[in-house]
């Protein structure tokens, strides 16, 4: 069977924000210590204490933002522990993420000094589960405020005249789960609270995010949106509540006392975990229909702010630091949800897959003994997907997509989405099937298309992955599958494989 996909050129949709290519780094296991942050006195490059490989890698890919502290530790973490003289910070035990004890090296400044290094937007997530509202907002102040308020003045005193732009802000993070088990309506309230506090500061403009569901939450959203509504339908409220919610939702095979393995699966499973990841087109269509009611006009954003595959952690890892290998198998969830983004840029303006560096589906890996890097398989999808940063989505029409059955969902094989920009185009095409190549007729209106270069990921197994030893085990590859054809384009895709094709448009 060969697919069509029908491209009217000529007919630019929503743009697809640069910012759904966010990432999240939080206080777990690895990722700050030993990824980003490898301290002063490391025998590795780094920049003041931030390792300077992962910094480089993390620019090839145009990091638009960052997101920090947390997930869970974000709902823990008391911002004044993290600022001033580094030996005199105190000491606090992360209770969420191995119990183990941290020294607050990384703070404020740190993660400031990092998002400059990559030219990455700041979104920090403020604790609502254990933290008051004053505290948040002497955060932003703190960050934000140039003139000699007090928390200015104390930014001053820690070394940094400046303030920073601070463009986004988590108010809480699942505060239905580990940010304080709270009901929706408890929750509705405290984010009209609290985002009260995080005043724009200058001019400074804050992008306020409130918490939104998990996966089916629903009942979440509707809570969350009527409170929105409430209060924006008051003449007498100063101005909207929140600017966005967010939504997560991980993608497993099993379930989540037993995850699934990394790289031992079965072909079956492959399929299992390719169809779960495709559910973020059915959450993203049923919380924007709810969002539709209360909000026609698309206001509210949907961020999702966390986003990846979750498995077993790698053996005689500590389980709490939730390290895990990342195959052929991420790329390709990974590229199926960067296809729901695209489809839905009307809608999710932001998200960031969790977590960066050796925590889940991470870009980067670094090695605890030698030092060394890996870019992992889903580093090489956001990095093949760059073009599509703020460029204008193109709708495409499928017609005569294979499918399979897996975990009792109908799972479309092939996937293709595609955005403009002035005069050219970024094509990607996924397809998941295990086994079989797929042809896809790229009929395309409206414009003359010229290819001027593909690229291909794929590679032999499809627990393929990168070590230290093997490091480009999967890598992109110039792809000759690309032929003119009288529609168009025809592109013969390898089984399991991820390919971009870019076009010349006249
Ligand atoms: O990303 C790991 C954890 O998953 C985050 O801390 C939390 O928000 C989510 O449950």
């Amino acid at each position: 069977m060969t697919t069509t996909a029908i491209i009217n050129l000529d007919l630019p949709g929503p743009v697809i924000s640069r910012h759904v290519y966010g990432h999240f780094a939080e206080h777990l296991g690895r990722c700050i210590y030993g990824g980003f942050w490898v301290g002063e006195n490391a025998d590795v490059p780094h920049v003041r204490g931030i390792r300077l490989d992962v910094v480089e890698a993390l620019r090839a890919l145009r990091i638009p933002n960052l997101r920090w502290p947390g997930g869970c530790f974000g709902d823990t973490y008391h911002w004044r522990d993290g600022v001033g003289p580094r030996d005199q910070r105190p000491r606090i035990v992360n209770s969420h993420w191995g119990d183990v004890v941290e020294d607050n090296a990384f703070g404020t400044h740190e993660f400031l000094d990092l998002c400059e290094l990559l030219g990455a937007d700041p979104y920090v997530s403020g604790n609502v589960g254990s933290g008051s509202v004053q505290e948040m907002s002497e955060w932003v102040e703190y960050l934000t405020r140039g003139d000699d308020s007090p928390m200015a003045a104390l930014r001053r005193a820690h070394g940094r005249d400046e303030p920073w732009r601070v463009p986004f802000w988590g108010i809480g993070n699942e505060t239905w789960g580990c940010g304080g088990n709270m009901r929706a309506e408890q929750y509705a309230s405290l984010a009209r609270h609290y985002s009260t506090f995080v005043r724009d500061q200058g001019d400074n403009r804050v992008y306020r995010i409130a918490v939104g569901p998990s996966d089916e939450q629903y009942d979440w959203t509707e809570t969350m949106m009527r409170s929105f509504d409430d209060l924006a339908a008051d003449p007498a409220a100063p101005a909207d509540p929140f600017q966005a919610l967010s939504l997560h939702y991980y993608t497993m095979t099993g379930s989540w006392s037993d995850k699934g393995e990394a790289t031992r699966f079965t072909e079956d499973e492959w399929y299992v975990a390719l169809s779960r990841a495709s559910r973020m087109e059915e959450f993203l269509t049923r919380h924007s229909t709810v969002m539709d009611r209360y909000d026609p006009h698309r206001k509210v954003g949907l961020v999702v702010d966390e986003w990846g595959t979750w498995w077993n952690v790698e053996p005689g890892t500590n389980p709490g630091f939730l390290y895990q290998q990342n195959t052929l198998r991420d790329a390709l969830v990974a590229s199926t949800h960067l296809d729901a983004f695209h489809r839905h840029a009307d809608r999710v303006v932001m998200a960031n897959i969790a977590q960066t560096v050796n925590v889940l589906q991470a870009m980067l890996l670094t090695d605890p003994d030698s030092g060394a890097l890996v870019l992992t398989p889903t580093y090489h999808v956001f990095e093949m997907n760059a073009g599509h940063h703020d460029a204008a989505s193109l709708d495409v029409a499928l017609r005569d997509v294979p499918t399979t059955e897996a975990d009792g969902r109908t799972l479309p094989l092939v996937s293709v989405t595609a955005s403009t920009r002035d005069d050219g185009a970024l094509v990607s095409l996924s397809n998941l099937d295990a086994s079989e190549p797929r042809e896809v007729v790229l009929d395309l209106r409206g414009r003359t298309a010229t290819p001027v270069g593909a690229r291909v990921l794929t590679a032999s197994a499809l627990q393929s992955h990168n070590t230290p030893d093997d490091p480009s085990a999967v890598a992109p590859a110039p792809f000759d599958g690309v032929r003119e054809h009288p529609r168009g384009l025809l592109v013969q895709l390898p089984p399991h494989s991820y390919v971009t094709a870019e076009l010349r448009l006249s």
